[in-house]
């Protein structure tokens, strides 16, 4: 078998941020060839790769409508536009939760609904259609919660209110790997809230190192994936890549916090090179 893959990202950064340098070599080995191109590119013939993947359209949230169309006209696209659809509005946080996922407890508030009464102690508030933690904020109730609320719900935002989770300050968050359905490794994540945009604009740099997760937490990872599977109608296994961010509760117990199956950073630079390997045997695999 060979073939042809687009990488994709955007166009600020159309190389992603370096993580997956690994991966076009160890596709390269299985005799594919690849190349990166920003989603936004009118010069680039998506219909002509044999796999278009998503991996750094970190700009999509303000162009939402515009970048899901474009998913829609990419005959070969992984994550699916279908899956790209569902998962780039996080309510569907609430959905997961109803299947019973321990997700943590997320309130959303539509554009125009009244401000809420405020949780008592910290809470978070950020957009439904957002990535790389632009417009999340940490609050306590008060005036400055009040003003980040109708900030982002005059810009049309669905609004996510969260109780902050505080083991993202010792512990970071446990981001879990999936490739092809199947788990191949994971990192942590130190605490993003409060720190920097990277140069770019794009995102909040992000503190990462390896991790070995406790049985619960991967246990939680794989719930979680099944209920997706379940609601978008999919096997896992066509699931070209995911990651489940997964946070202690304030009983110890792992809750998801984010699950990411359009743009994620992969880790590839804090895991063993098999986890490009395993990358590249599973892009094989959508194709066979
Ligand atoms: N409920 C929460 N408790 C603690 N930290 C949070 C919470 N929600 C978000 N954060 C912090 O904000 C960051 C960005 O939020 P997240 O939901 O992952 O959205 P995205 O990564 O898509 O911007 C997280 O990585 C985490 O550090
Ligand atoms: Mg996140």
């Amino acid at each position: 078998m060979s073939g042809s893959a687009i990488f994709v990202a955007c166009s600020t950064l159309p190389e992603g941020d370096g993580d997956e340098h690994a991966v076009p070599e160890a596709l390269a080995d299985l005799g594919f060839k690849t190349r990166w191109a920003a989603w936004d590119d009118t010069t680039v013939d998506f219909g002509a790769a044999d796999i278009v993947v998503l991996r750094a359209t970190w700009d999509y949230a303000e162009r939402h409508d515009e970048f899901l169309s474009w998913t829609e006209s990419v005959p070969s696209l992984s994550n699916s536009a279908e899956v790209v659809r569902w998962n780039t509005d996080k309510s569907y946080l609430a959905e997961l939760g109803d299947a019973g996922v321990a997700v943590v407890p997320t309130t959303l508030i539509a554009p125009d609904d009244k401000a809420p009464s405020w949780p008592k102690g910290e809470f978070v508030l950020k957009p439904a259609i957002g990535a790389g933690s632009r417009g999340a904020g940490r609050f306590t109730a008060g005036d400055a919660a009040a003003a980040h609320l109708s900030g982002l719900q005059a810009d049309g935002n669905t609004v996510l209110l969260q109780p902050y989770q505080s083991s993202v300050d010792s512990d970071g968050e446990i981001a879990l790997v999936y490739f092809g359905g199947v788990y191949s490794h994971a990192f942590s994540k130190a605490a993003m809230l409060g720190r920097e945009l990277d140069e770019s604009g794009l995102y909040v740099t992000e503190k990462l190192a390896p991790v070995q997760p406790a049985a619960g937490f991967r246990a939680l990872a794989e719930d979680a994936l099944d209920a997706t599977a379940a609601l978008l109608g999919i096997l896992r296994a066509e699931l070209l890549y995911a990651r489940v961010d997964l946070v202690a509760g304030p009983d110890g117990r792992p809750l998801l916090l984010e699950l990411e199956l359009v743009e994620p950073s992969l880790g590839f630079r804090q895991t063993e090179p098999a986890a490009a390997w395993r990358f590249a045997s599973a892009v094989r695999q959508q194709l066979a």
